[in-house]
């Protein structure tokens, strides 16, 4: 079992001019999972994707404060934070869609599905609806490409997506 450092009540820093309170709920939570390793440096992508889950994205402010609870650098958490591309580091849309761009899917048009969700949506990959709906971004393979072109919104993986299905697929998340 690893140790921590103490943790006062509140943890508040101010590096990078945002000033991040974690609430007690969210460091328990951290610190719980810390618990279940070894090395408090395995806890990184847990405690990443508590903090997400409460603001939908992980703030500056909070990379630091999972830096200290886990006795690592903070640099060391932005690592993890920018490695795994399902942790956002700036605010995304209530639904971001993610479309597989890697080869398979690509053969099958994924191309197509992309442009034309940029049309409809009227955004570029990597920006957010004016109200605030959804987030478009490209990810790497998904590991269903034998039933491609294939895309996620949120946690939810759509297969064999075509033109003709995006208007039926969006109107699925509000
Ligand atoms: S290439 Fe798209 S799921 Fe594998």
């Amino acid at each position: 079992m690893s140790t921590v450092n103490p943790t006062p009540s509140k943890l508040i820093v101010t590096d990078r001019g945002q000033p991040y309170e974690m609430v007690a709920e969210d460091r328990d939570a951290i610190l719980h999972a810390i618990a279940h390793y070894d090395d408090s440096r395995a806890a990184s992508i847990d405690a990443l994707k508590i903090v997400q889950r409460r603001h939908g994205w992980v703030p500056d402010g909070a990379i630091s404060v999972i830096g200290k609870l886990l006795n690592i650098p903070g640099s060391d958490v932005e690592g993890v934070a920018t490695f795994y591309n399902r942790i956002y580091r700036q605010p995304v849309g209530r639904h971001v869609i993610a479309v597989c761009d890697s080869i398979s899917c690509f053969l099958m048009g994924s191309d197509q599905i992309y442009g034309q969700l940029q049309t409809k949506l009227s955004i570029k990959p990597g920006q957010t609806t004016k109200d605030g709906r959804f987030t478009l971004l490209p990810i790497c393979c998904l590991g269903a490409c034998d039933r491609g072109p294939v895309l996620m919104v949120n946690d939810n993986t759509h297969f064999n997506i075509s033109v003709e299905s995006l208007d039926q697929l969006l109107e699925q998340y509000k």
